[in-house]
């Protein structure tokens, strides 16, 4: 949209301009499309506009003027009340949609968001929803990738890609994202759903990392108090996932309550809106790219996955440790022989636990830090009481030696 948006659609029904001011409208229709500094560098058009055109004026001020600006200086070049323009900005600032740089005095300057306050009609009635067929490829951020084909994950980790339905798995969610299709990564703890969602989408991604005290508040955003005293709504993951079109990762999706997790199935289904009775039943519309992954740890206690949930992510896919994958990070072969005859015991139902590749990643690292007793020892150690006995016999018998879980010893 950025500077090409039409003048007459940004104002929207606009007042006849007051007596005297004849040309004000003309003005601005002759701008159309031009940037609005065009607009303002005229004399002031002392136009009356209705609370969202004006919302969307000073959006598109921030857009036009990098830096931050006070709410005095944007009122001034708008030729409008400083108080509006202060609670125009406020509410850019609540909405994610502008940043609010400085509290004392009161800076903001634009963000990501900010051109779609020019689109979304803040409290008004919900703009027609238009929707492309599919995402366009070039909106995500492309991962950054390195010489020998892995990609480099936000935190900076290199993600190796697995193959999913004799494709890249990072392919596979990208197509599924665009078709707006749900997808949910079921498996144990460490073995690389949220590496793989990350590597897919990148900086694209929202995390909510759910548990059983997860709240409708901490989804959709609650009123806070500033440091004035005031009580501020601050929306949250969902709402800015949906606003920005970004893919939410609903991390253990299946701790948190059904009743709470219900909230977001309006932004899953045909319909992509919200509605924030907190706010004021506020209504969202979901912006395009706006999509929603799942991950669920089946052994988790507490981790329930119903079926309205289950119904909603029309594609689910197992995540399991890859041990040829963990012999190409160099973890030590003997290690990931363990692992993989526990991980066939545990297949057969003999123990619950067995390590992953995290469990394999940090063995190797304590492996380099303190020797291999100490990372072995510590591998026999952080196994669940209830299958220690197994795997201290499967792991002593793949190292060939007696370890004993790691522990504190006789004063030194
Ligand atoms: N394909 C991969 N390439 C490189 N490293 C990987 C890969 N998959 C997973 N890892 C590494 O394995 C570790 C565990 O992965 P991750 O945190 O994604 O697991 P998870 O399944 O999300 O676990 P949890 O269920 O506990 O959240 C991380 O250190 C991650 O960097
Ligand atoms: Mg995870």
């Amino acid at each position: 949209m950025g500077l090409d948006i039409d003048i007459r659609r940004l104002l929207g029904p606009v007042i006849p301009p007051p007596e005297g001011r004849p040309e004000a409208l003309a003005v601005l229709a002759a701008c159309a499309p031009a940037s609005l500094e065009n607009v303002m560098s005229s004399p002031a058009p002392a136009l009356r506009l209705g609370p969202h055109e004006l919302h969307r004026l000073v959006a598109q001020y921030l857009l036009d003027h990098d830096g931050d600006h006070s709410p005095t200086k944007v009122a001034k070049a708008l030729g409008r009340s400083n108080g509006a323009v202060g609670n125009a900005l406020h509410r850019l600032a609540e909405a994610g949609h502008a940043t609010l740089t400085h509290t004392k005095p009161r800076m903001y300057a634009a963000n990501a968001a900010t051109s779609r306050a020019l689109a979304v009609a803040t409290g008004a009635a919900p703009a027609p929803r238009v929707r492309p067929a599919s995402v366009p490829t070039a909106k995500a951020p492309t991962p950054r990738t390195t010489p020998d084909g892995g990609i480099i994950r936000p935190s900076g980790q290199v993600y190796r890609p697995r193959k999913l339905a004799h494709l890249s798995d990072v392919v596979v969610l990208r197509r599924l994202r665009a078709a707006e299709v749900p997808v949910l990564l079921y498996g144990p703890p460490g073995t690389g759903k949220t590496s793989v969602i990350e590597a897919a989408f990148g900086d694209d991604l929202i995390t909510i990392a759910g548990d059983g005290d997860t709240q409708v508040g901490d989804l959709l955003g609650e009123y806070t108090q500033t440091s004035d005293g005031r009580y501020e709504f601050v929306y949250g993951p969902v709402i800015t996932a949906m606003r920005e079109g970004k893919v939410l990762l609903v991390d253990d999706a299946t701790l948190i309550s059904p009743a709470v997790l219900a909230v977001m199935y309006p932004a899953m289904d045909g319909r992509k809106r919200i509605t924030v009775k907190a706010h004021k039943g506020e209504t969202i519309e979901a912006a395009p790219g706006f999509y929603i992954v799942a991950g669920h740890n089946p052994g988790v206690h507490g981790a329930v996955l119903t079926e309205a949930l289950s119904s909603r992510f029309s594609v689910q896919v197992a995540v399991s440790t890859d041990f040829d994958l963990a012999t190409k990070l160099k973890i030590d072969s003997r290690a990931v022989t363990a692992a993989r005859n526990l991980a066939r015991r545990r297949e057969a139902g003999d123990i619950g636990w067995s390590p992953q590749l995290r469990e394999l990643l940090a063995f190797q690292k304590i492996f380099g830090l303190l020797g291999l007793p100490a990372a072995v020892s510590n591998l026999i150690g952080i196994a669940p009481i209830e299958d220690r006995d197994v795997v201290t016999e499967i792991v002593n018998k793949t190292f060939g030696a007696t370890f004993t879980p790691l522990a504190l010893g006789t004063q030194i």
